[in-house]
C-alpha cells in the first residue's frame, strides 16, 4: 500500500535523540528552547512556545487571550476536532462558519454575519496546507476588535506574500508524525505579543510564575527536549521537503486534472500540500475502496464536519452549513509526501484515471 503519510526519520534525528538521552537534560531545556528561537525565526514572529501537542498550542493561546466562559470563537466545521474541541475545553462556544467549496476553508464572506456581542476570536484553519483568505480575515478581525488564532497545524511554512501562517495572528502548529515536519507529538505556538508569550509560557508550566509559585491554574504541557531535538533536524529540513511536497502535488494535478476536481492554489498563495485532495462529484466511496483494494493509501479528511458529529449533536448543535456538508462527501485524499517514489507517483495517476474512468 502506498502509504497517506511517512514521517521521514534519518540518521540526524537518531544522533539528535541519542545526544540528549546522553545529556541527562531529558525534559523541557535547551533543546526546546533552541528550537522555539528558530521556529519563531522560520515563522517571521518575535517568540514562540513550545507544547506537548497541537491541541495543548490552540488551548492554552485560547487561555492566554482570555478566552474563556461566555466567549463565542468563529470558526471553520470542515477541520479535525481538535480545532473546535480546544475551544469547548475553556468553557467557550465555537461557533461555525461555513466554507468556501474551492480551498475549504473558512468563508470570510459569511464572518460577519455570526460576529455576536459575545464573539471574542477568529479561529481559521489553513487547511490542508492551504493558507486561509486571511487579508479578509485580519480586516473583519481589525473592524470588529476580534483576536485571530491561526490552527496552522497542517501548515508549516505556508504563506502569502511571503508572510508565513502563524504570523497574522497567534499561530499554533502540531508536529504529529503525520505532519510536514514531527516531533513525534509536540505544538508550538508563535505570537508577536511579548505577553501572550509570557502567558502562555506559565500556563504549559503548572501555572509557575517562578519556581514553586503558582499564580494561575496552570497544566503540564511541556515538550521535552528529546522532541525538541527532532523537531531542529526537521526543521532544517522543512524548506526541502515543502518542495517535493509542491513538485509531487504539481504532478498529480498536471496527470490528473481531466479526471478529477484537483486542488486550487490562489496567486501568491504558497499551499504546503500536507494533503493533496481532489474533489469527486459522484462515487467518492466507492472510488475510495477501489483505490484502497489497489494498494493506494487514499483517505478521507474529513468525513463527517464538527456540528455534524455525534458529540456537537448531543451539545445541541443544529446548523446547517451546506457547503462543508457537500464538499464532506466529495473530498478524497492521495498520497503526496516526500518519500514518494516517481513509480509511487505514476501508480497513484494510473490507478486514480482508471478508476474514475470507471465510474463514468
Ligand atoms: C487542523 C488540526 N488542528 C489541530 C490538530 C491537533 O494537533 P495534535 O494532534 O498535535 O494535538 C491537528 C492534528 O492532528 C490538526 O490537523
Amino acid at each position: 500500500m502506498i502509504a497517506i503519510a511517512k514521517p521521514i526519520i534519518g540518521e540526524e534525528e537518531k544522533r539528535a535523540v541519542l545526544e540528549v538521552l546522553e545529556s541527562g537534560q531529558l525534559a523541557q531545556g535547551p533543546k526546546v528552547a533552541e528550537f522555539e528561537e528558530k521556529f519563531a525565526d522560520f515563522c517571521g514572529v518575535k517568540y514562540a512556545v513550545a507544547t506537548s501537542s497541537g491541541t495543548t498550542a490552540l488551548y492554552t493561546a485560547l487561555l492566554a487571550h482570555g478566552i474563556g466562559p461566555g466567549s463565542e470563537v468563529i470558526t471553520t466545521p470542515f477541520t479535525f476536532i481538535a480545532t473546535a474541541n480546544s475551544i469547548l475545553y475553556t468553557g467557550a462556544r465555537p461557533v461555525f462558519v461555513d466554507i468556501e467549496s474551492d480551498s475549504f476553508n473558512i468563508n470570510p464572506a459569511l464572518i460577519e454575519e455570526k460576529i455576536t456581542p459575545k464573539t471574542k476570536a477568529i479561529m481559521p484553519v489553513h487547511l490542508y496546507g492551504n493558507p486561509c483568505d486571511m487579508e479578509a480575515i485580519v480586516q473583519i478581525a481589525q473592524k470588529h476588535e476580534l483576536i485571530i488564532i491561526e490552527d496552522a497545524c497542517q501548515a508549516h511554512n505556508a504563506s502569502i506574500n511571503g508572510a508565513k501562517v502563524g504570523s497574522f495572528g497567534t499561530g499554533c502548529f502540531s508536529f504529529y508524525p503525520t505532519k510536514n515536519m514531527t516531533t513525534a507529538e509536540g505544538g508550538m505556538i508563535t505570537t508577536n505579543d511579548s505577553e501572550i508569550a509570557e502567558k502562555a509560557r506559565i500556563l504549559r508550566a503548572h501555572g509557575s510564575v517562578r519556581p514553586y509559585y503558582h499564580d494561575v491554574l496552570g497544566y503540564n504541557f511541556r515538550m521535552t527536549d528529546v522532541h525538541a531535538a527532532i523537531g531542529l533536524v526537521q526543521l532544517e529540513k522543512l524548506p526541502q521537503n515543502t518542495l517535493k511536497r509542491i513538485e509531487n502535488a504539481t504532478y498529480l494535478t498536471d496527470q490528473l486534472r481531466d479526471y478529477v476536481i484537483t486542488p486550487q492554489v490562489k496567486d501568491e498563495y504558497v499551499h504546503v500540500f500536507h494533503q493533496y485532495t481532489i474533489r469527486l462529484k459522484e462515487y467518492r466511496d466507492e472510488i475510495l475502496t477501489k483505490l484502497n483494494e489497489r494498494g493506494i493509501g487514499a483517505r478521507v479528511y474529513y468525513g463527517v464536519p464538527i456540528h455534524q458529529q455525534p458529540i456537537y449533536r448531543k451539545l445541541g448543535y443544529r446548523d446547517f452549513l451546506p457547503v462543508a456538508e457537500r464538499i464532506s462527501r466529495e473530498v478524497l485524499s492521495l498520497p503526496v509526501h516526500p518519500a514518494l517514489k516517481k513509480e509511487e507517483l505514476d501508480k497513484i495517476v494510473t490507478e486514480v484515471s482508471q478508476v474514475c474512468s470507471m465510474q463514468e
